[in-house]
């Protein structure tokens, strides 16, 4: 089973409109052509309509770094599908490590934000992954799993088809610290396998599961090599266009 690898940007709480700008100015020319992988940019909330404006008709889509499951609502400071899908972005992180450890996400609000996610065809980026303490205490393999179960309640196979999960322990974020492509590759095959108990073989083996956590141009090329590593979330490295390009073409 072939599966096209997702090289995906988080962009956080950076960059203003006049920097995304000068990013997509300096990047397409560095991945033009190239598409042998999605490369998708995820900038932060506000920016979303001016980059998927300015990448347009190019290899680069554009994603959301969050979004809420209602479909319309009375809910300040929140952005729906619709909304997202509106203003021609593609993809949607949820569930970020950063979601639930500053603004309260948890299971059952990932599997909410998937549901309507789903339903709206943009295509998810799930995020889970284990602390430092859950890693230390041996529990890696039990938070994965109840992470993927959480997130994929009540979902029938042929509705997680465009589901895509970003595996990124969160020690690895932003710390500079790396899990070595082997711990990357053991914690894939747990997701893949949870994915194959809960839904089916066939749905596991299309899933894309990808690794976050300081990637880097330096060290893309070994964690894209592992079986069930299907692509990178990159944070800090890809706010330069130069650096995040060189991930783009590990
Ligand atoms: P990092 O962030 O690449 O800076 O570690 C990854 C992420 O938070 O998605």
């Amino acid at each position: 089973m072939s599966r096209k690898k997702v090289i995906a940007a988080n962009w956080k709480m950076y960059k203003t409109p006049a920097e995304a700008a000068a990013f997509t100015t300096a990047f397409l020319p560095l991945v033009a052509g190239h598409t042998r992988d999605e490369i998708v940019l995820h900038p932060s909330p506000l920016l979303v309509a001016g980059v998927a404006w300015q990448l347009k008709g190019s290899n680069v889509a554009v994603g959301a770094q969050n979004l809420h499951w209602a479909a319309e609502g009375a809910y300040t400071g929140e952005t729906s599908a619709a909304q997202i899908l509106g203003v021609g972005a593609t993809h949607v992180l949820i569930g970020h490590s950063e979601r639930r450890q500053y603004f309260g996400e948890t299971d059952e609000t990932v599997n909410k934000k998937l549901k309507a996610t789903l339903a709206a065809k943009l295509i998810p980026i799930v995020c889970i992954g284990e602390v430092l303490a859950e890693r230390e205490a041996g529990q890696t393999e039990t938070v994965l799993r109840r992470q993927v179960e959480g997130a994929l309640a009540d979902i029938t196979p042929a509705e997680a088809a465009p589901i895509v999960i970003a595996y990124e322990p969160v020690w690895a974020i932003g710390t500079g610290k790396t899990a070595t492509p082997e711990m990357a590759q053991e914690a894939h095959l747990v997701v893949r396998s949870t994915v194959a108990e809960l839904l089916d073989d066939a749905t596991a083996s299309a899933v894309r599961i990808l690794y976050g956590g300081s990637v880097k141009p330096e060290n893309a090329t070994s964690l894209m090599s592992q079986p069930d590593i299907d692509g990178a979330l990159v944070g800090g490295a890809s706010l330069d266009a130069t650096s995040f390009s060189k991930i783009v073409k590990y």
